[in-house]
């Protein structure tokens, strides 16, 4: 079986990571080919992953680039119909939810060839954010579809897609994660965090923070609450802050330049208020095995990202995820997630509380185990027989 792989950004990488190395123990039966859209193209956002989840260079790298959903969608489809035209796999496979998944995904149904989407039926139901709409397409035109949690079973029962083509396996960025858990606690990212001192190598306590959707960054308002949020915060914990490109770039469209120069500063014509110095570390994104040590030492996550909820559900880490809704339920049913939107009172509550001790301790959700790119393999083995 010849397998197209796609990925095109920073969470992609963690999750096809496990499936190719399960494709690569059975040689005879699959051909994994590994295609890189180019929708992440910075170092650190895409290549600086390669290397820590131990992924071979792409075979394949597209180039796509930034730009407007549309264009992003539109490019990556054409060239990826190149692609597939030329290499004329049996089988694509796609994860997640971003706009590499839909396109790939589209542009192989309209040549036959079949499509897996691996972390399938996932639903916020919250159809301004973009996730979602690639999400509910890319189901719909996929063979087969993996899903993570029974809900995301459930959802996609009750899109009326066939029973036959759904497979509940497990979720494979904790394949991931319990992969390179080890590795991760050889990280030196405290201490070149200044999080531990030569005399002490207890970690100072801290709050790690992430931030990059729309919803929140794009609207000056939304960011604001949040700001204005993390400054209280910061008076009780320290606060790590790995800066995504977008958030960066609109703190600096909004003139939170300040903030974004750690110097302490908190912009006086949106509020005549000094940050601590120190009180927030701003880092650019980081890699994926600091990162996971940053979690794994946290005393809260506070993020609106997708996978770091499942992350912090996986590590026991109490994690507050800063939107609306969550299309991941099973890490608040089950794991140590709140979800408290972007209403600036309710994060310091929450946080607050956290901080003080009163917090949720979540269990492993069922196939969060490690083994779920090893049941998409067998599965796929055994389909294609
Ligand atoms: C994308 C995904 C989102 C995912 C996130 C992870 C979609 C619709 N969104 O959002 O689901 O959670 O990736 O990070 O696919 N940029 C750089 N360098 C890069 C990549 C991007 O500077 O390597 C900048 C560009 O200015 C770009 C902006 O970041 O305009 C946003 O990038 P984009 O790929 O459009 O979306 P993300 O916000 O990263």
């Amino acid at each position: 079986m010849k397998v197209i792989n796609v990925v095109g950004t920073r969470p992609n990488f963690m999750k096809i990571a496990p499936i190719i190395r399960q494709m690569r123990r059975s040689p005879a039966t699959f051909k994994p080919i590994l295609v890189h859209t180019g929708q992440h193209y910075d170092y650190e956002m895409s290549r600086v992953f390669f290397k820590d989840l131990e992924l071979s260079e792409p075979d394949i790298y597209l180039e796509i680039g930034s730009g407007t959903h549309a264009e992003q969608t539109g490019k990556v489809m054409i060239e990826f119909e190149k692609v597939l035209i030329r290499e004329k796999p049996d089988l694509v496979v796609v994860v997640g939810d971003v706009n590499s998944t839909l396109a790939a995904a589209l542009s192989a149904v309209k040549l036959h060839i079949p499509v897996a989407h691996v972390e399938a039926g996932l639903r916020s139901r919250d159809r301004e954010m973009p996730e979602e709409i690639n999400r509910v397409l890319t189901d719909a035109i996929s063979d087969y579809l993996f899903t993570p949690s029974p809900d995301a079973h459930e959802n996609l029962r009750r899109e009326g897609i066939p029973e036959e083509k759904i497979f509940f396996v497990g979720n494979v960025m904790v394949d991931t994660l319990l992969w390179s858990k080890e590795k991760a606690r050889k990280s030196d990212i405290l201490a070149r965090l200044g999080l531990i001192t030569k005399n002490d190598s207890r970690a100072a306590d801290y709050t790690l923070l992430t931030l990059h959707r729309p919803s929140n960054v794009d609207n000056k308002k939304s960011l604001k609450r949040i700001l204005d949020a993390l400054w209280e915060i910061q008076k009780r914990i320290k606060i790590i802050f790995p800066i995504h490109p977008r958030t960066r770039r609109k703190l600096r469209e909004f003139g939170y330049q300040s903030f974004l120069s750690n110097s302490g500063q908190w912009d006086s014509t949106i509020q005549s208020l000094n940050w601590q110095t120190n009180s927030v570390i701003l880092t650019p994104p980081l890699a994926y095995l600091d990162f996971l040590k940053l979690e794994m030492k946290a005393k809260l996550i506070m993020t609106d990202s997708g996978g770091i909820q499942e992350e912090a559900t996986i590590l026991g880490v109490p994690c507050l995820t800063l939107r609306e809704t969550t299309e991941r339920p099973v890490t608040v049913t089950e794991g140590t997630n709140v979800v408290v939107g972007n209403d600036g009172n309710r994060i310091i509550k929450e946080a607050l509380k956290i901080l003080g001790g009163e917090r949720k301790r979540g269990k492993r959700p069922q196939f969060w185990d490690g083994g779920a790119a090893e049941r998409i393999v067998k599965i796929l083995r055994e389909q294609s027989k």
